[in-house]
């Protein structure tokens, strides 16, 4: 269909020139004059454009003035100054050609304000909402900025495995994936269920994470990334975590910490400045009506340096604070979110980078320090939303490796590949991962995780 997309109908195109758009219809008005006011969205851009369609239309006693919000309709004609408030053009109606109605008594997204836990229950049809559009654009927009600043900087994009046999993160919180009938399962002769009957003939599981197997690509090809969906069987429930979400992992060949935190930090700042540049009406949406803030702390986090400190220097900043804490913070223990959330919001209010953490709090592949008590680890922790970039310098030595294997109750015979790479041409590596979907929510301000993804997985909620 020749169409023009209502973004370009409402500022690229001079007025009294004709246009065709397709879309679904937002509100109508069926004026007693005998003519009516149809507002259009396709979903091109935040705003609708408005068509008048006249009551000598040949179809309208019949059809159009039965439209309701959900139709689906092409209307062609000129482009005239519009008089109405905020809109700049609308359409003269030559023809208004309806595809699908829709009925307005059982149509799930009124025009008016629903709640986005009601809004969930409707995911299909949520993307025609203003604040899911603005969501669905500025992730589309994100994830070519992701390629964009790597391929910038010559990383090349590898596809790592859904489907793997490793528990990168070491914190068993794996989907198992199997071919077998569950009511019927293989067992050995012990009784146990019999994995090696399996359609891999072994126990294969959803990732967690594509580094071990972006590891390889680095160390043979200098700087990669990975951008996939990954899958934790995680019990959380919260606004911040999800089963299935999307992560981007760069790798670096000789590369320390110290390069890892920098590139992570100029990847934020790329990417915050991208959607302030290229998003501006669906940002001024999120501004103006999810988080009067949310503008602002884009600015501002792009303009300055983000602070770095140790995690000892962070437990001591913890410590020292005058606070009623749910987990009092304590060295050795993880930082809980109320913990990040008050370092990146009360005391530096930017992003922190937080490195050194415990190696015994950490997955094997951290590099151990001198000292044996700390691992090469980084977060990046951002206002309202806590741990966003998780990352580390990869534990080169091989005989380092295995110990912290073997410590963490790990075969290292299972790893056998990974452990290759330390024992031929072993290099100082590093990288990180980047939750897309928080990375979603700060930008935005959207509160809910499950509202930055189209179709959310959570404990004990996969519809649609
Ligand atoms: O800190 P994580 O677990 O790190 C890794 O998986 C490393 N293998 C990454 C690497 O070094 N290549 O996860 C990385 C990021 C977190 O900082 C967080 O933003 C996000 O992934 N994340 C989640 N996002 C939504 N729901 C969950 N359940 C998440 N778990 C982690
Ligand atoms: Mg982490």
């Amino acid at each position: 269909m020749d169409r023009t997309l209502i973004k370009y109908a409402l500022t690229n195109i001079p007025a009294g020139q004709a246009v065709t758009v397709a879309g679904w219809i937002r509100t109508t008005r069926h004026s007693k004059g005998g003519f009516s006011f149809l507002t259009i969205n396709d979903g091109s851009c935040m705003a609708s454009i408005q068509a008048v369609a006249d009551g000598k239309l040949a179809n309208y006693a019949d059809e159009l003035v039965h439209l309701s919000a959900g139709s689906s309709v092409v209307v062609t004609g000129a482009l005239a100054e519009s008089p109405a408030k905020g809109q700049t053009v609308e359409i003269q109606a030559s023809e208004v050609r309806v595809l699908g109605a829709s009925d307005a008594a059982t149509y799930p997204i009124q025009p008016k304000r629903h709640s986005f836990e009601y809004l969930r229950t409707q995911a299909h049809l949520r993307p025609r909402t203003n604040t899911f559009g603005a969501v669905a654009r500025v992730r589309s927009a994100l994830s070519f900025a992701v390629h964009e600043f790597f391929q910038q900087r010559g990383f090349l994009y590898v596809h790592t495995p859904i489907i793997t046999t490793s528990d990168c993160e070491g914190a068993g919180e794996l989907f198992r994936v199997t071919a077998m009938d569950l009511a019927d399962l293989p067992r050995d002769p012990a009784g146990n269920v019999d994995g090696e009957q399996d359609f891999f003939g072994r126990p294969t599981f959803l990732t967690v994470s594509g580094q071990l197997e972006g590891e390889t690509y680095a160390c043979a090809l200098g700087n990669i990334y990975t951008f996939g969906p990954t899958f934790r069987a995680e019990n959380s429930n919260t606004p911040r975590h999800l089963a299935e979400f999307w992560m981007v992992e760069p790798e670096m060949a000789f590369c320390d910490l110290a390069g890892d935190a920098d590139l992570a930090e100029e990847f934020l700042k790329f990417l915050f400045r991208v959607v302030l540049e290229r998003c501006g009406d669906d940002m001024k949406f999120f501004n103006d009506r999810i988080d009067k803030t949310v503008i602002e702390t884009l600015e501002h986090v792009t303009d300055s340096p983000f602070e770095r400190i140790t995690y000892t220097e962070a437990i001591d900043i913890l410590a020292a604070a005058d606070r009623s804490w749910d987990y009092p913070p304590r060295w050795g223990a993880d930082l809980q979110t109320e913990h990040e959330r008050f370092l990146a919001e009360e005391t530096f209010a930017k992003p922190v980078v937080i490195t050194d953490y415990p190696a015994q709090i950490k997955p094997f592949y951290m590099r151990l320090s001198d000292d044996g008590k700390t691992a090469a680890a980084m977060d990046v922790i951002v206002p309202r939303i806590g741990e966003i970039i998780g990352g580390a310098q990869r534990e080169e030595r091989l005989d380092v490796l295995e110990a912290q294997m073997k410590a963490q109750n790990m075969a290292p015979d299972d790893y056998w590949w990974y452990l290759d790479l330390r024992r031929y041409g072993t290099v100082p590596h590093a990288g990180f991962g980047l939750g897309f979907e928080r990375t979603v929510q700060f930008i935005t301000g959207m509160v809910n995780i499950r509202d930055v993804i189209a179709y959310p997985r959570t404990p004990r909620s996969a519809d649609f």
